[in-house]
């Protein structure tokens, strides 16, 4: 076996850390509950971290100065210092809500170099209706690959009827936790599929 095929191996059982970002500050957000119930399952050698966007300001290119405001270079290391990122938000008027539209403004810069350049990103929707937040998902595939990330490919997640897949804390059904499992399953293969640094790929 090749010291490639070696050092792919190693690499594909090394830890991961994932970051989560709740597009919603509700205090009883369903966007933040699925990601804490993932927080709570097994994913071997995965953990997650779960962020909502309490104290970080509107973006003003004003304020976008070196060094960065303490918020803004807090969530720029979080997710520069990730292996992926997952993002769970609801859908706010056929779109995507401020604060999320206000970080990623936030974590875009420097243009074409941010801390979202070539990052695995998983996005989901949820909506206690029936269409699962799917405009959302769409234009927040837009910014996304506006800002360079790599978007996991597949199925849309989408979860409609949102207030019946979640409660205390857990997943109440087990198609839920499938689809989610095999998007964190998408997420770890798409971090992992990433050119090993030095390899000259
Ligand atoms: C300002 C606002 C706009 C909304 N617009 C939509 C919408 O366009 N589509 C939809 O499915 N739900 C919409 N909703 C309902 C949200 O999907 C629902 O409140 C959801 O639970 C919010 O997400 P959260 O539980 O993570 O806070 C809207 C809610 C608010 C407060």
């Amino acid at each position: 076996m090749s010291e490639v095929h070696d050092l792919r191996g190693i690499l594909s059982r090394r830890p991961l850390r994932i970051l989560a970002i709740s597009g919603s500050l509700r205090k009883a957000s369903f966007s933040t509950a699925i990601l804490k119930a993932l927080n709570h399952e097994e994913f071997p050698n995965i953990t997650i971290a779960v962020r909502t966007l309490e104290g970080i300001p509107l973006y003003n290119e004003d304020l976008d100065t070196k060094p960065a405001l303490s918020a803004i270079a807090q969530i720029r290391a979080e997710v520069l210092e990730s292996d992926g990122v997952v993002i769970a938000t609801p859908e706010y008027n056929h779109g995507i809500p401020g604060v999320l539209k206000n970080v990623l403004d936030w974590t875009s810069r420097p243009a074409f170099a941010s801390c979202f350049r070539g990052k695995p990103v998983l996005i989901m929707t949820s909506a206690p209706g029936g269409t699962g937040g799917v405009r959302a998902q769409y234009q927040l595939r837009e910014t996304l690959v506006s800002m360079l990330a790599h978007l996991v490919p597949g199925r849309e997640i989408l979860l409609a009827g949102v207030e019946k897949r979640v409660c205390d804390g857990r997943f109440t059904d087990p198609g839920t936790l499938r689809v989610l499992t095999m998007g964190i399953e998408a997420l770890r293969e798409e971090i992992l599929s990433r050119p090993i640094q030095g390899e000259g790929a």
